[in-house]
């Protein structure tokens, strides 16, 4: 079998993060850091493996369909390599070890290594950050060839002044690091199995290992909160930008946060303050005024979103729709040119083209055990502080009376008036007088 595989580690607790969740489950952009090292890894990869801890179910379920092997005791990152071996058995192709805990390497910088490896007997990819910190450093010969990684924890003074260090990936043929990994020793300031050592095992066996360099910014290691948001604030700089190319204007970026499959179309005017959680459209056109948040919704052209709006999952707002200030909306289909433009909660509802939903309108759509629909048609005209208790419908072009409380259909083109009569008392406002 000659298939090229990668073996991601994730078995580590990542006690540094000082969290009840696994490191790599922590997110980026929206997405656990572990789905975004996978998504680099699969177009360079045949198949990937990744090695999870005995305790981690959540992280099994987020990195399917991908295979998992559990590393129950964590004695290393030699160690937890070899637990993929079971599934490498007869493999003679190509195999990268990489960490969870080093999410944004690319896919580019992933070829560039399996590239490398196939003019060499191991490859490795280093970096030489402006703060070379506790990373493993590369120690290499005169000529450039890597003779072994000595950990942080185990260098001396000189080893330590070495800028080149080990960003924690290795590609070498299964045959040659299985061998590696199966001869590694824990004699070392942490008595751990390090992965790092089957370079000096392929050095001590007089085979050549090479190191690829690539960006800090993309083997950057992430092992504490504040490491964590640096990486955030480099990604979304990163994304803004593809942002901004691709058409879209961002008032002012800096203030603006975006998830990794934010799509935003031409023309899009995003103003400050705005967050896109995972999943959101925008189509071309769209201005998505300050203060807004959107999730899991498509906009569509020409809508007009905000200010203080919030579009949360299962939301489609229609061509040239408005929804203003201070609108929720949960499972929200809006059909173009409707509005919704102050003070309303429309959750589980199908709003007609042209509708206009009028301020404080409330879909009464949860009666405490189950979610009920409100359906509104076309042209319909919902008055002021309209409650609409689900299930209900209000047909084509009707209108409800403002303040009424909606317990039944409506027919097409009807008026609804569903309130308390009013009743004046001469002189009784006056109070204290006779
Ligand atoms: C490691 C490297 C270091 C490199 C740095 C880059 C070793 C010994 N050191 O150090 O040379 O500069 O990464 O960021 O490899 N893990 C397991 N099982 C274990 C231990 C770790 O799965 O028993 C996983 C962790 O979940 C993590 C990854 O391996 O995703 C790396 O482990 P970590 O403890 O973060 O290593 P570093 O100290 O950062
Ligand atoms: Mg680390």
């Amino acid at each position: 079998m000659s298939m090229r595989t990668a073996i991601i580690l994730a078995a580590g607790q990542g006690s540094r993060m000082k969290s009840a969740m696994p490191k790599v489950m922590h997110r980026i952009a929206g997405r656990p850091m572990i789905n975004h090292l996978i998504a680099a890894c699969v177009p360079a990869f045949d198949r990937v493996i990744v090695v999870i801890g005995p305790d981690m179910p959540q992280l099994a379920a987020a990195v399917a369909p991908h295979a998992t092997v559990i590393q129950v005791e964590r004695l290393g990152t030699g160690h937890a390599a070899r637990m993929a071996a079971p599934l490498l058995e007869g493999e003679t192709g190509d195999v990268a070890v990489l960490y969870g805990d080093n999410p944004l390497v690319t896919t580019a910088t992933l070829e560039r290594l399996v590239a490398a490896r196939l003019g060499t007997d191991l490859a490795l990819l280093a970096m030489r950050p402006a703060d070379p910190a506790r990373y493993g450093r590369v120690v290499q010969d005169a000529a450039g060839a890597v003779e072994r990684i000595v950990e942080w924890a185990d260098a001396n003074e000189a080893e330590r002044a070495i800028g080149l260090c080990n960003a924690g990936v290795v590609c070498a043929a299964w045959p040659d690091l299985s061998r590696w990994l199966a001869g590694l020793k824990s004699d070392n300031r942490q008595s751990e199995f390090y992965l790092t050592d089957v370079v000096g095992a392929a050095h001590a066996e007089g085979r050549r290992a090479v190191a690829v360099e690539a960006p800090e910014r993309e083997l950057r290691g992430i092992n504490t909160r504040i490491e964590l948001a640096s990486a955030e604030a480099e990604v979304q700089a990163l994304l803004r930008e593809a942002a901004m190319l691709g058409g879209a204007t961002l008032v002012h970026p800096e203030s603006v946060t975006l998830s990794h499959d934010t799509r935003l179309g031409q023309d899009v005017v995003v103003e400050p303050q705005v967050v896109f959680a995972p999943g959101v459209t925008v189509e071309d056109g769209v201005a998505i005024r300050a203060f807004s948040h959107l999730e899991q919704c498509v906009v569509r052209t020409g809508a007009i979103i905000g200010p203080y709006a919030r579009l949360r999952p299962g939301t489609e707002v229609g061509v040239g729709a408005h929804v203003g200030n201070f609108v929720e909306l949960k499972a929200a289909h809006l059909g173009a040119g409707a509005k919704a433009n102050h003070l309303t909660y429309l959750g589980d509802v199908t709003v007609g083209a042209g509708a206009n939903i009028g301020a404080g309108t409330i879909t009464c759509n949860y009666d405490g055990v189950n979610k009920h629909r409100t359906e509104i048609g076309a042209g319909a005209f919902i008055g002021s502080d309209t409650a609409l208790v689900a299930p209900v419908r209000v047909g084509a072009r009707a209108v409800t009376a403002a303040g009424s409380v909606i317990t039944e259909d409506v027919p097409d083109d009807a008026l609804a008036i569903a309130r308390g009569r009013q009743a004046n008392k001469p002189g009784r406002g006056a109070k204290g007088k006779t």
